[in-house]
C-alpha cells in the first residue's frame, strides 16, 4: 500500500509525542481503543483555564502508522482551538489531510474519538460537562 508523503511524515517524525504530568488540573485526557484492530490511542490537552483555548497536546499511540499520524496531526491541529473547536474536528479532515486508503479510515476515527475524549474530560472536570 502507498501511503502519502504526509503521513510517512507524521509516522517518521511524530509531533507531541508523550503526556502531561500528572495532576495537572488543566490537562484533560482521552483514551480510547479501536475495536476494528485493538489499537489504543492516548490524547491529551492542556487548556488555558482563563480562555479555554488548547495550548498544548500530547500523544501516545500504540497502534498503526495511519493512527500515529492521525494522532501526531490532530495534536498539532488543536493548539490554539477553543475546545468546542476541537471537539467539532472531524475524522474526514484528518483522512483527507492525511489521504488515508479507506482500509485506514477507522484510524483517523480513532484520532477523532480521543480528541472528543480528551476534551470532555476537561469539560467534566471543571465542571462544565455538556449534557449529551
Ligand atoms: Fe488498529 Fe486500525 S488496525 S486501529
Ligand atoms: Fe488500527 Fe490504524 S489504528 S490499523
Amino acid at each position: 500500500m502507498a501511503y502519502s508523503e504526509k503521513v510517512v511524515d507524521h509516522y517518521e517524525n511524530p509531533r507531541n509525542v508523550g503526556s502531561f504530568e500528572k495532576g495537572d488540573d488543566s490537562v484533560g485526557t482521552g483514551m480510547v481503543g479501536a475495536p476494528a484492530c485493538g489499537d489504543v490511542m492516548k490524547l491529551q490537552i492542556k487548556v488555558n483555564p482563563l480562555t479555554g483555548v488548547i495550548e498544548d497536546a500530547r500523544f501516545k499511540t500504540y497502534g498503526c502508522g495511519s493512527a500515529i499520524a492521525s494522532s501526531s496531526l490532530v495534536t498539532e491541529w488543536v493548539k490554539g482551538k477553543t475546545l468546542d473547536e476541537a471537539a467539532a474536528l472531524k475524522n474526514s479532515q484528518i483522512a483527507e489531510e492525511l489521504a488515508l486508503p479507506p482500509v485506514k479510515i477507522h484510524c483517523s476515527i480513532l484520532a477523532e474519538d480521543a480528541i472528543k475524549a480528551a476534551v470532555h474530560d476537561y469539560k467534566q472536570k471543571h465542571g462544565a460537562a455538556q449534557v449529551h
